[in-house]
């Protein structure tokens, strides 16, 4: 057993011990933030404190009375407010790398009890082309999905695509009215959207090119699409396919795979019996002569989503399942996508990655369904993000004030990343350093777009993105290359990349700082691997692997590889090819390919 889950796993027998009522699951073990103090960290005792109105220092020194670690452990402290600090013996850690070294482990284990979990993600809108603002769900949804399932979890990725809506109504029209076949041909997507902009700018009463006939028009053209009129249908169609087959150009391009795509219009023969049992149940009401679902009172109003706080007093904030025409909505969808998911899949967790612009609708979903399904245990997560801001700092934006698309920025990453590339290694033949612009170009804009908090708005930066040195992809994965390269020169394991090296070391030596700092950051591995999954934060992992990366430099700085004695030779080159498998795993479940050589 690996040594963080061997602590855990004692930590919470400890914790059971003291405390025969208490949850043990949530009592897990960090690494430590501070490598001074220890390798990991639990700070759980203090919450269980709290709850219990106990001294937190006292539960930490009664717990650490009854915790058996003395193996594999140095004595553990409480610290701070009722921390416990733990720190791994020196042949812990010399038998945790030299079992990895055996191709055992990659300092993480599967989970002991796998879940069913869905990631919806990317699910652009049909006819529209794709821009910046998709990529970081496809791009954090994509690294989440890879994660859960090197964790041993079994992952179902869903596109849930904007296939079915209002937008088709002026869509239809534009397209009966002002189709050009020539620019179809050419462009579909720029087709489909000038379509859709020239008709939408006819549909908004409040806007100055608000035509009603138009509007009139769209709501008629959408209500014969939604009945079934054949004529619509075969359009739609178009439009889906037309749109599917740019949007998998792009899949393609970012590697990115879904097991499922299953549209909004997939559900539309399950909406009139979730809203009619949701109905039937009294969970949703008439309001306005629509149908909604409104607060019942159980939940506080400052955390009811079906409240809202206006002038100083709360009022409905419905969550409208049936529009007042008739019209089922995106709300509705939704509520039969979460049961179709839970028949079908049998999910135990679904994650849902948007922009932070829908943290209502996923709140008002999520008590919906609570109400709909108390008995279902199901974990549902909106993985939220924030926008991306030009260097100006206002939203991302073409010079020209046009929404960037996605197609267009992984051309000019490519583009750059072949000047940079030409510029470094001008011997290499064109294709291949095409082939390097091509990885380097999208895994630099990926990680961009992975290393912030998913929160917080980012600023795009050509410069920043591509640079060999900072916390950027183009770094990670030069320093992989300079390991591989090691290997070349030492002439072992040429071939199949990575591969351990050829005279497996019977015992490891890590005595120098440099060697036991990179050794302890390499077990961390696992645990950082859990936080990602725990918390839905890849960004852990992308500082997780820059530390590596710079541990590794201290010590091949410090520590000479090739021109030591055989014995040490052999032991650095463990830690050497550890830290490229780790590096090379990171970097792929970040959705990141990895070069032998740049
Ligand atoms: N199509 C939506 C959009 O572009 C995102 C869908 C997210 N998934 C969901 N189940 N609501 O905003």
């Amino acid at each position: 057993m690996l040594p963080h889950k061997l602590i855990e796993q004692r930590l919470q027998q400890a914790v059971k011990n003291v405390l025969p009522d208490a949850d043990v699951a949530t009592v897990l073990v960090r690494p430590c933030p501070d490598p001074k103090f220890g390798d990991y960290q639990t700070n759980a005792l203090m919450s269980l404190a709290k709850v219990r109105k106990m001294n937190p220092r006292q539960l930490a020194a009664d717990v650490v009375a009854k915790l058996e670690v003395g193996d594999c452990c140095e004595k553990v402290d409480v610290a701070g407010a009722g921390f416990l600090n733990f720190r791994v013996k020196p042949a812990t850690l010399t038998a945790t790398l030299e079992s990895a070294s055996r191709g055992e482990h990659l300092f993480f284990e599967a989970a002991r009890q796998p879940r069913d979990i869905v990631v919806d993600f990317s699910s652009p809108n049909v006819a529209k082309p794709m821009h910046v603002g998709h990529i970081r769900s496809t791009i954090l949804g994509d690294s989440l999905a890879r994660t859960l399932r090197l964790l041993g979890h079994r992952v179902i990725t869903d596109n849930h695509l904007g296939d079915w809506g209002t937008q088709f109504g002026m869509l239809l029209v534009g397209w009966k009215t002002l189709l050009d076949p020539a620019s179809l041909q050419a462009d579909p997507l720029a087709e489909m959207e000038r379509l859709y902009k020239t008709i939408s700018g006819q549909c908004h009463p409040e806007k100055p090119g608000f035509n009603q006939a138009t509007l009139d028009r769209a709501r008629t053209e959408l209500v014969k699409l939604q009945a079934g009129d054949e004529e619509n249908l075969a359009i739609w169609r178009d439009m889906i396919r037309l749109s599917q087959t740019q949007f998998e150009t792009i899949y393609g391009r970012l590697g990115v795979k879904f097991d499922h795509t299953l549209g909004e219009s997939f559900y539309h023969p399950r909406l009139r019996a979730v809203v009619d049992e949701l109905m039937r149940s009294g969970i949703a009401t008439e309001s306005r002569g629509a149908r909604a679902i409104l607060s019942d009172g159980s939940i506080p109003p400052k955390d009811d989503p079906f409240l809202i706080h206006k002038e100083g007093e709360w009022i409905p904030n419905p969550f409208i399942i049936q529009k007042s025409d008739g019209g089922f909505n995106y709300a509705s969808t939704d509520l039969a996508t979460l049961a179709y998911r839970i028949e079908t899949w049998h999910a135990d967790e679904i994650i849902y990655v948007t922009d932070g612009r829908q943290q209502l609708h996923f709140q008002q979903l999520f008590a919906a369904f609570r109400r709909w399904h108390p008995e279902s245990k199901i974990r549902l997560a909106h993985v939220w993000f924030g926008s991306i801001l030009g260097e100006d700092g206002k939203p991302f934006k073409t010079r020209s004030g046009e929404t960037i698309r996605l197609a267009d920025l992984l051309d000019e990453a490519e583009e750059r990343a072949f000047k940079l590339v030409s510029e470094k290694s001008p011997e290499l033949p064109e294709a291949e350093r095409h082939e390097i612009a091509r990885v380097v170009g999208i895994s630099a804009i990926k990680y961009a777009d992975l290393l912030p908090n998913r929160q917080s708005d980012y600023v795009f930066s050509w410069d920043k993105l591509l640079a060999l040195n900072g916390n950027t992809a183009p770094y990670l994965q030069y320093a992989y290359a300079r390991i591989r390269s090691i290997f070349r020169k030492g002439n072992v394991g040429q071939g199949v990349p990575p591969v351990p090296p050829t005279q497996s070391p019977t015992s490891l030596q890590l005595a120098a700082p440099e060697e036991l700092a990179l050794a302890r950051h390499l077990l961390n591995f696992g645990l950082v691997l859990e936080a990602v999954a725990e918390d839905y934060r890849p960004n852990f992992l992308c500082n997780y692997l820059y530390d590596l990366a710079g541990r590794f430099t201290g010590f091949y700085e410090n520590c000479p590889v090739l021109k030591s004695e055989p014995e040490q030779r052999a032991s650095r080159m463990v830690l050497c090819d550890l830290t490229a498998r780790v590096l090379k795993q990171g970097l792929d479940v970040l959705g990141i390919e990895t070069l032998e050589q740049m």
